[in-house]
């Protein structure tokens, strides 16, 4: 059984990949770049597949995390924010698919929406899981022992 906890390792990904995603997608279709919309679109496809993966290490973890003192609602709230994200970015990826050759100023307006959506669903999935961490201490082993007020490790003598 493996112990590190993988889902930090890996969700950096999905957060990387599907924000520039949504960066090209816009750019190209402000600019009218075809090439950044390719990009922007195998970006999509390939941070939603690091997103499934990095959930699914997520709800690997989630009971160690339970078991280790951290709020379920609090895990809830991540999970659900990570959900929502999810499903908003397939379903960009399946209406990207759709659209292909019949852009409309609408399906445009609608598509650069939903994108724009997806980015702050993310952006939050990441803020509640920066807390399960920061502020519970999920997969902390061994937390800072030092008091706010002052260093853990004492000053040499001479160094201070
Ligand atoms: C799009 C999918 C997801 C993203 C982008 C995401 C993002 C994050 C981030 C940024 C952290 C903080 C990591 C750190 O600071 O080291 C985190 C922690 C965590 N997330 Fe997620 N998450 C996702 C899906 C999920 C799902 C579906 C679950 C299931 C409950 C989950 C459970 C957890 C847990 C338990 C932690 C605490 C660290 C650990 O024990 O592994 N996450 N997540």
């Amino acid at each position: 059984m493996i112990e590190h906890p993988l889902h930090p390792m890996v969700v950096h990904f999905p957060i990387a990949l599907l924000s520039t995603a949504v960066i090209f997608e816009i750019l190209g279709f402000l600019k009218q770049r075809e090439s950044f919309r390719q990009f922007g679109f195998w970006l999509l496809a390939i941070g939603l597949t690091a997103g499934i993966v990095a959930a699914g290490f997520g709800f690997w973890g989630e009971g160690a995390a339970k078991a280790g003192g951290v709020p379920e609602a609090a895990i809830d709230r991540h999970e659900s924010f990570a959900i929502a994200t999810l499903i908003t970015f397939g379903l960009l990826l399946i209406y990207r698919r759709w659209a292909r050759d019949r852009w409309t100023p609408g399906l445009r307006a609608i598509y650069i929406s939903a994108a724009l959506a997806g980015f702050v669903l993310l952006g939050t999935t990441g803020f509640f899981g920066g807390e399960l961490v920061f502020q519970y201490g999920a997969g902390v082993q061994k937390a800072a022992t030092g008091s706010p007020a002052g260093p853990a490790v004492p000053p040499r003598p001479g160094k201070n």
